[in-house]
């Protein structure tokens, strides 16, 4: 085996580079020296197999003979330490240098353990949590041979017929940053070369999340100062933790693809934020800026080097047209070189090098994946990331006696709890509300089931849902039958339970929805049982924000769980029979109808603002929607209260350099134990560029006995007030400022400070 030699390099004459590891230079230099031009290219070259979900037309091919040509760099989709091993033999015993692989893969919300969706998860506002997710998530896919993973996903979301937007963390920059910081933590652990921690990359850099009308991977055309303010700081945070991948997006930014824009990839990413690890593209992005207009395989090929990305995923633009390119003097050998250090800086720093089957023990599995500790460690986790819309008259939690009709579509689907892009999870492995709700209350209640409806009556839809398996199953019973099965078990029931929402596959890649609204099958059924006139307790499940205007009218409890992963049932019982108490609050708005969208907290006034949600002609607002929308964000329900009491600032001015304390005191005034997510906003009312009403700067999460009050203090520092200019450098203004404490966006307590000059 080859890899010797390459081992002995760390003896060899050092040349420090200047990355600060002596020892890693020198190997890096050494084995560079061996490389033939082929041989660098191939570092670039990332290629999927088998396992590996086809998100683009593309697929590789000849993997086996390319990995021992030495033209593959790394790979995805190979999972288990024993295919991992045979996978990297090819490399490491059969090519001419020995270089091992890359192993990675998307692991997006948990590994075999699903937990909710990302965009559930951060509906927690609970930091310990989703680095914990991240963590557990590094366990098992490491033990699973994976040392390289295509998350977290940061990209800011605002519009909901995006399908994605279940991927993200939502709409607010401080929030998604936090979230952002916390992944690449939970991933890496502070050393990507512990065999249980994994590289992260941050994706999709950038602005992905913004793309046109929320149709996936269209154009993003956005100021500098929205990108500096709003779209980029999550990312921003991602390297200041360290990350050691980033991602390029399908879009366009400034006209430019993201895969070819060299004021992204090293502008702003190397040269100001000081990012020292790789650049992978997305599936097939080089490729695709062909059909964007940026010319010819060889041609995007090159601008995507120049530009500074670093590895082609699946496409081999790299592969195929790099020679041919350096020999014609469109590219030089140094930007080939520049990128295959790169690569193989990643592999030392996951200790490849040093033992390339390090992530390949046989043992672990079994010890490390989908444990007990871990499920029920999702199952907590789905419980806090559930958000309360509704409770009207506290009919919930539900009693543990008496009659529950369970109804819905999604009741006893197990096919759809654990939410889109967990291609690692297997359906199989969830557990139903149904059967949740026997692990819960066991013979305690009388549980009368039916289906009521099909998640949807469409057969396109279907058709187009369920490529990766059954999600939209149309029964064979007409739907009228299914509408009488359910009043039917609903006539003696004490209250009704529908499990209602989306497929896991309504959401996702290549999941955009111009109607965001409950499939018609579904609203006929929340109709006809609301005219029973029994509560009605709606448990939704979605990748998204809907319009729910009608169903928020007429059920008496809306539980958002959003697509709860692997242990769903058992969170959605522990929540509705009060064995826990909700405590998320949106990470997005949810708006009133699609025409409001983007609609978003962190709207700025305007020069006309409308003052409450009447309609005044010639004011900024619409004649026939208020500007409000349904729910605001950071907005969710406890079954306890909580009334905020005693605001204080520790002064009314302050200085530059000084920072402001801001107390206040919450009182549990219901009649439960609850947690409350408190958040702090300011609004800037003056500068030199129009500012939002609100942004959020901080918040904590905390647990208050019922009866009991707490006071919580927010320290704010100059940098919280200020703002990024065109030239996105932070600025602080000196003047007046508002900061608001409160439940969400808009339920807050009031005061000012100002900043002197
Ligand atoms: C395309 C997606 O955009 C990206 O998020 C993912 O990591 C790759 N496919 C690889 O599966």
């Amino acid at each position: 085996m080859l890899l010797i030699p390459i081992i002995a390099f760390v003896s060899c004459q050092v040349n420090n580079t200047g990355t600060g590891n002596p020892e890693m230079d020198s190997l890096i230099n050494d084995l560079m020296e061996e490389m033939v031009l082929q041989e660098k290219i191939g570092q670039l070259n990332l290629v999927t197999q088998g396992g590996g979900v086809p998100t683009g037309s593309a697929v590789s091919t000849d993997v086996e003979e390319k990995i021992r040509a030495g033209k593959v760099g790394g790979i995805f989709g190979v999972y288990g330490p024993e295919k991992g091993k045979q996978t990297q033999q090819l490399a490491v015993e059969e090519s001419r240098l020995g270089i091992p692989l890359l192993f990675g893969s998307d692991v997006i919300h948990g590994y075999k353990t699903t937990f909710p969706l990302p965009l559930a998860l951060s509906c927690s506002w609970d930091m310990e949590l989703i680095e914990q997710a991240a963590r557990m998530a590094a366990t098992e896919a490491t033990a699973d041979g994976i040392c390289w993973n295509f998350s977290p996903m940061v990209d800011i979301s605002r519009d909901p017929r995006w399908g994605r937007i279940s991927e993200s963390s939502g709409e607010d920059p401080c929030l998604g940053a936090q979230i952002a910081r916390a992944m690449v933590k939970g991933y890496q652990n502070g050393d990507v070369s512990r065999c249980n921690t994994m590289m992260a990359t941050v994706k999709h850099f950038a602005l992905y999340g913004a793309s046109e009308a929320g149709r996936d991977y269209n154009s993003v055309d956005m100021s500098r100062l929205r990108m500096y303010n709003e779209y980029l700081p999550p990312y921003k945070a991602a390297v200041e933790a360290g990350v050691g991948c980033v991602m390029s997006s399908f879009n366009d930014v400034d006209g430019v693809p993201a895969t070819g824009n060299k004021w992204l990839l090293t502008t702003l990413l190397r040269d100001r934020w000081g990012f020292d690890g790789f650049v992978v593209s997305d599936y097939t992005s080089v490729n695709e800026m062909v059909a964007h207009g940026m010319g010819d395989l060889q041609d995007v090929s090159a601008l995507a080097l120049k530009a500074g990305l670093d590895m082609d995923m699946v496409g081999e633009g790299f592969l195929t047209t790099l020679e041919k390119s350096l020999n014609e003097g469109i590219i030089a050998e140094e930007d080939i070189n520049r990128a295959c250090r790169r690569i193989l800086e990643a592999k030392y720093k996951l200790g490849l090098f040093e033992d390339p089957y390090r992530y390949f023990d046989p043992s672990r599995p079994e010890k490390d994946i989908l444990t007990p500790e871990n499920r029920q460690f999702a199952r907590d986790a789905a419980a806090r990331s559930f958000v309360l819309l509704k409770n009207e008259n506290q009919v919930l939690p539900l009693n543990k006696g008496g009659t529950v009709a369970l109804v819905g579509p999604l009741a006893n689907s197990r096919n759809n709890m654990l939410g889109t892009w967990a291609p690692t999870g297997n359906p199989e492995w969830s557990v139903t509300v149904m059967e949740g709700f026997k692990n819960v209350i066991g013979d305690h209640v009388n549980i009368r089931y039916a289906k009521g409806a099909n998640i949807s009556d469409d057969p396109d839809l279907a058709a187009k849902v369920n490529v990766f398996g059954p999600r939209i199953e149309i029964d064979d019973r007409p739907p009228e039958s299914l509408l009488e099965e359910a009043l039917h078990v609903s006539r003696d029931a004490d209250v009704l339970v529908a499990v209602v929402g989306e497929a896991s596959e309504m959401s996702g890649e290549s999941a955009s929805r111009a109607n965001i609204s409950l499939p018609e099958s579904q609203k006929k059924l929340i109709r006809a049982l609301a005219e029973t006139g029994k509560p009605l307790v709606l448990v939704l499940m979605t990748g998204r924000p809907l319009v729910l205007n009608e169903e928020t009218e007429q059920a008496s409890a809306i539980l958002l769980t959003w697509h709860p992963g692997v242990e769903a049932g058992n969170a959605v019982a522990d929540i509705l029979f009060g064995d826990k108490i909700p405590s998320g609050k949106l990470s997005v708005t949810f708006p009133r109808s699609v025409g409001q969208i983007p609609v978003y907290y962190r709207m700025k006034n305007t020069g006309r603002p409308q003052d409450g949600d009447a309609f005044v002609k010639f004011k900024s607002n619409y004649l026939d929607l208020p500007n409000s929308p349904l729910f605001p964000f950071g907005y969710g329900l406890s079954y306890t209260s909580f009334k905020y009491n005693n605001m204080e600032l520790s002064s009314e001015t302050i200085v530059p350099g000084e920072n402001l304390n801001a107390s206040i005191e919450i009182t549990n005034t219901g009649n439960f134990d609850g947690e409350e997510v408190v958040q702090l906003y300011i609004r800037d009312m003056v500068a030199s560029l129009t500012r939002p009403l609100k942004e959020l700067k901080d918040f904590r999460k905390i647990f208050i006995p019922k009866g009991e009050t707490k006071k919580v203090v927010f320290t704010l520092t100059e940098q919280d007030l200020g703002f990024y200019n065109f030239e996105g450098d932070l600025v602080t203004e000196p003047g007046d400022f508002e900061i608001f404490i409160g439940t969400d966006a808009d339920n807050v307590i009031v005061k000012t400070f100002n900043l002197k000059e």
